[in-house]
């Protein structure tokens, strides 16, 4: 197990976008001794404005920059006790439409931080990476483990399983002490609404239709964003080294009965469902079994999809002003504001 001094320091990926944000949340908000610096190259997906509470924390530092900037990420990753990774291109539409961005970022960008981490001393690394690696289930086939054998199958997947493979190559070449976490899909406050629960509770708040690709039966295990956060933070206080950690939420659903529960919660009926040309490839299904890290580091979700579901559409409700400033584009114009006076 990794030695973890008792305040730390650490650098954060991709801490603008959806997860990382809420994991920066997490961290500032249940240990106040530990530093955070952030490092994210505001794509369209990161957003400043999920951070605004920190902006004048001392425990916080935000770095506009690439993971791809070898000189930039050597200085950052020097300077901390451990690596959280979340930075990558996440939409698996934009890889069908251009996958040039995944294999920079998702590839040469983790092989720069784990470069860095291994020429820093081998710094502790912990990388944040997707089920979908693991390809697509039957209905009937028992959902993914750590012992699944990889089977990317979008552009995106295959970046994302390219990076992992890097993370496990440096230590078992270098030693560098990694671990992997492999989750579903995620959905919480600060989703980007590209995604599907976050389209389907704007748009219906809008008064637009929902697109449903092909007949809407494909089936993801939907984590609500906090039980992910919770796990990773398990994972880098009593992670075994070397070990990959699969997180699931318990709660597979087809994405029209999703669509249906988010109608009803909005008061909306199905004349809002508009079947919409499937995806390219589309995965089936994606499932997890978290038995490991449930015996091994105590950890489960504690967020029922219900649950989960009814927090994440109050909180859009709540916060029109954040998802309408997405959507229009205004949000890219809150770095120049904050940071370029
Ligand atoms: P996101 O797209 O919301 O955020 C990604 C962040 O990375 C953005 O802030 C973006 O600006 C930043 N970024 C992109 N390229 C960069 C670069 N070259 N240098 C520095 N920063 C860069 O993604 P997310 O949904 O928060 O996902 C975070 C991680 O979790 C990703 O690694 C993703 O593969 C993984 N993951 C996500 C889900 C999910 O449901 N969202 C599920 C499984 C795994
Ligand atoms: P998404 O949120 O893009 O996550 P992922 O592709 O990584 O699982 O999509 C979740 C599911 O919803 C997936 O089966 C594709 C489907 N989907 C739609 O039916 N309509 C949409 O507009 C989007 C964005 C997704």
């Amino acid at each position: 197990m990794f030695h973890v001094p008792c305040s730390m320091k650490l650098l954060i990926t991709g801490g603008a976008g959806f997860i990382g944000s809420n994991f920066i949340h997490h961290i500032l908000k249940t240990y106040p001794d530990y530093e955070i610096i952030n490092l994210d190259a505001l794509t369209y997906a990161g957003n400043l404005e999920n951070l605004k509470e920190f902006e004048s924390e001392a425990r916080y530092t935000f770095i506009k920059g690439d993971i791809c900037n070898k000189e930039l990420v050597a200085e950052l990753v020097s300077k901390v006790d451990i690596v959280v990774h979340f930075a990558a291109e996440s939409h698996v539409d934009r890889s069908i439409l251009d996958s040039e961005a995944f294999v920079r970022t998702n590839v040469i960008g983790t092989h720069t931080l784990l470069e860095a981490a291994r020429q820093a001393g081998n710094k502790r690394f912990h990388h944040v990476s997707t089920d979908e690696v693991f390809g697509s289930l039957g209905a009937d086939e028992p959902p993914f483990s750590e012992i699944t054998p990889y089977d990317p199958r979008s552009p995106y997947s295959a970046s994302k399983a390219g990076s992992d493979h890097l993370v496990r190559a440096y230590f078992h070449t270098h030693g560098l002490p990694v671990t992997i976490s492999n989750c579903s899909n995620n959905y919480g406050p600060y989703h980007f609404p590209e995604k599907l629960i976050p389209l389907i509770i704007t748009n219906l708040i809008e008064a637009k239709k929902i697109p449903i690709y092909g007949d809407g039966m494909q089936v993801r295990d939907w984590l609500y964003v906090q039980d992910h956060c919770r796990a990773i933070d398990i994972i880098i206080h009593k992670g075994k080294i070397g070990e990959t950690y699969c997180i699931g939420g318990n709660s597979e659903k087809p994405n029209l009965e999703i669509a249906k529960t988010i109608l009803d919660l909005l008061h909306k009926d199905e004349s809002m469902l508009e079947h919409v040309e499937d995806r390219k490839g589309h995965d089936k299904r994606y499932a997890i079994n978290f038995a490991k890290i449930k015996n091994e580091l105590g950890w489960e979700p504690q967020v029922t999809f219900e649950e989960g579901l009814l927090k994440t559409v109050t909180w859009f409700l709540e916060n029109e002003a954040w998802w309408k400033s997405v959507k229009s584009g205004e949000y890219e114009k809150y770095y120049l504001k904050q940071y370029q006076k």
